[in-house]
């Protein structure tokens, strides 16, 4: 279970805002968002489980072809979970995980010289079925698995939408394998939809445990109690500090294997919050810039501005209690660092996560901590939940609409008019 300690960063209008809880609840419930129940789908589940198991021992390679919401949720999966090496491993049992989610010719060109084109699998991911990076890899990736002589339909499957776009449509007529996004869950809230749980599962990861940990998270999102209520408290502290000028929130866990989990927050706290209008149609032009860093080699880059810069961050930190791993440091024959006595990276680890968060506290600078025993399925499942369910709250605090992105919609629609 997560623990949270907001004490560093408690402001005076926390009580105000969550008299309101029923109030927001029942106003995101009537979004009819489906991220929160999706995880309920045993349907979903067995489907996945089914193809997993029909397929086992078939690749030596998956790769997606996909771009933000659609890819940046399994590259945390593959690297919070997996081995931070994984696919350098000699002695395997699951496939080797690849995630495209660039356009850059060498990345195309070259990720082929690291696969076996004959034992892969493309899973060609997009909600839209329209966005121009995915389509151009799959057209070229298709092709290539065409010049083998190798048959689509062992090749490649879809995750897309239920009736719509591009990659339904090939789906239908050529009997291609497919999964569903849920009608009502946008790409950077799509993480536990086969999105995330068909790479997940395909690579060895317990996808009912996700789901497990995702439903204790809900469970703190449906309580009107804001001591329990985790998702309403960080939401509520970032927008209070927003008004105040704190307009900055940094993501910072101390864990190599975490930092890709920053990266997708980057974009469910960037995409959902950065909005123009209000729902009452007023230009509002708000948002929350997500940075993301990394304890403790951000210590080294980043703490410097931290703490004596612009006082316009609110820190958000991941304690991990046990790393998988706790390594002595042997003494150094001369006394030079005698302060390493006895001490374990662990104990060096947290004692320097220590460390920064007293410094930034003594500068004035507000932050909260959230504690995680281990880094497993369980509590990535809950963390994807706690931080989904807490920018929820935030999009209602604001007065927009969280789950809308006109924004890349537009530079979607401008590359598509510039290349016609
Ligand atoms: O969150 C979002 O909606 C976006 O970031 C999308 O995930 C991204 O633009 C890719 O879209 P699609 O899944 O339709 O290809």
């Amino acid at each position: 279970m997560i623990k949270l300690d907001i004490s560093n960063a408690l402001t005076e209008n926390l009580k105000k805002q969550h008299k309101r809880i029923g109030l927001y609840l029942d106003n995101i419930d009537q979004k009819g968002q489906g991220f929160y129940t999706v995880i309920d789908d045993e349907n979903m589940v067995n489907e996945i489980l089914k193809f997993t198991e029909n397929v086992k021992g078939k690749y030596e390679d998956i790769v997606v072809l996909g771009i933000g919401g659609s890819a940046l949720g399994t590259i945390c999966l593959q690297q919070s979970l997996k081995h931070l090496y994984e696919n350098e491993l000699k002695m395997r049992t699951w496939p080797k995980l690849h995630v495209l989610d660039n356009i850059d010719p060498l990345l195309i060109k070259q990720i082929q010289d690291v696969i076996n084109i004959e034992k892969t699998l493309f899973i060609t991911i997009s909600k839209s079925g329209g966005t121009p990076e995915t389509l151009a890899q799959y057209s070229y990736f298709r092709s290539i698995v065409e010049k083998n002589n190798l048959d689509i339909k062992n090749h490649f499957v879809f995750i897309t939408d239920a009736k719509k776009g591009f990659f339904r449509k090939v789906s239908n007529d050529e009997n291609v394998v497919s999964f569903e996004v849920p009608e009502n869950i946008g790409g950077r809230f799509s993480v536990l939809t086969p999105v995330g749980l068909l790479p997940a599962a395909l690579i060895g990861l317990d996808i009912k445990k996700l789901l497990k940990g995702a439903k204790a998270s809900r469970d703190l999102f449906y309580s009107d109690s804001i001591d329990k209520n985790f998702p309403f408290q960080i939401a509520a502290i970032q927008y209070l500090l927003g008004l105040e000028g704190k307009s900055m929130t940094v993501l910072m866990p101390y864990s190599q294997k975490l930092i890709r989990f920053a990266d997708w927050y980057r974009q469910l706290l960037a995409e959902s919050i950065g909005k123009a209008k209000d729902n009452n149609g007023n230009t509002v032009n708000v948002g929350l810039t997500p940075i993301n860093a990394l304890g403790v080699t951000d210590q080294h880059s980043q703490s410097q501005l931290y703490n004596e810069g612009p006082n316009d961050k609110f820190f958000i930190f991941i304690k991990v209690n046990n790393f998988g791993a706790d390594e002595e440091i042997p003494m150094l024959n001369d006394n030079s660092a005698k302060y390493l006595k006895g001490v374990s990276f662990k104990k060096l680890m947290h004692t320097e996560q220590e460390g920064t968060i007293k410094a930034l506290t003594k500068n004035g600078r507000p932050n909260i901590i959230l504690t995680i025993d281990n880094v497993n399925e369980e509590t990535i499942g809950e963390l994807f939940m706690l931080f989904e369910c807490a920018t929820a709250f935030l999009g209602e605090f604001f007065n927009i609409n969280t789950f809308d992105q006109p924004g890349v919609e537009l530079s979607k629609n401008i590359t598509k008019e510039l290349l016609t």
